[in-house]
């Protein structure tokens, strides 16, 4: 196992519609315990395979809480079957640095896919593990939280990105 680098906004990566998983092999369940040892790492709640520059429909997600014990969730070639209700919840992203925002998802959803085993499984959520579901989804198509939210605040966040990535420039060359 071991920890990835986890890219961020504005890599063009992020972008691209992830590749359908074809074989549950070896380097397979490597990519998974790679993703779970980065997301635990971060620490993050979820994960997708293009986040950590593999461009496969694989997510992962862990919402327990705390005090509990890791209960790990892969899903490989999720979709979204259902869907209903309307909720706002706030969200981050491993992937876009130092920014949150509410964003508008279903309430409930299923979702279809495999588990590592290659195991059809369905997954009826609500409720975070539901937002981290539909988050997650959107990743491996290449759509992140930010493009859910208004044209203007999204152009201040790039803006804001822009000084903070200058900051780190100047601050990298000091040393
Ligand atoms: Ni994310």
């Amino acid at each position: 196992m071991a920890v990835r680098r986890i890219i961020t906004y504005p890599d063009t990566l992020l972008r691209q519609r992830a590749e359908p998983v074809t074989n549950i092999d070896g380097r397979l369940q490597q990519l998974i315990d790679d993703m779970a040892d980065t997301m635990y790492r971060a620490p993050g709640i979820g994960l997708a395979g293009n986040q950590v520059a593999e461009p496969y429909r694989v997510i992962i997600f862990d919402t327990s809480a705390k005090d509990e014990p890791n209960d790990l969730i892969v899903v490989i070639n999720p979709e979204i079957i259902e869907a209903d209700g309307m909720v706002l919840g706030e969200e981050g992203c491993l992937s876009v640095i130092d920014y949150r925002a509410e964003v508008k998802r279903a309430e409930r959803v299923t979702v279809q896919g495999m588990d590592r085993e290659g195991d059809l499984i369905t997954l009826r959520k609500e409720g975070l593990p539901a937002i981290v579901l539909q988050h997650e989804i959107d990743h491996v198509n290449g759509i992140l939280f930010i493009d859910h939210i208004s044209k203007l605040k999204r152009e201040l966040y790039k803006r804001r990105l822009k000084k903070l990535m200058k900051q780190r420039e100047s601050s990298l060359q000091r040393m």
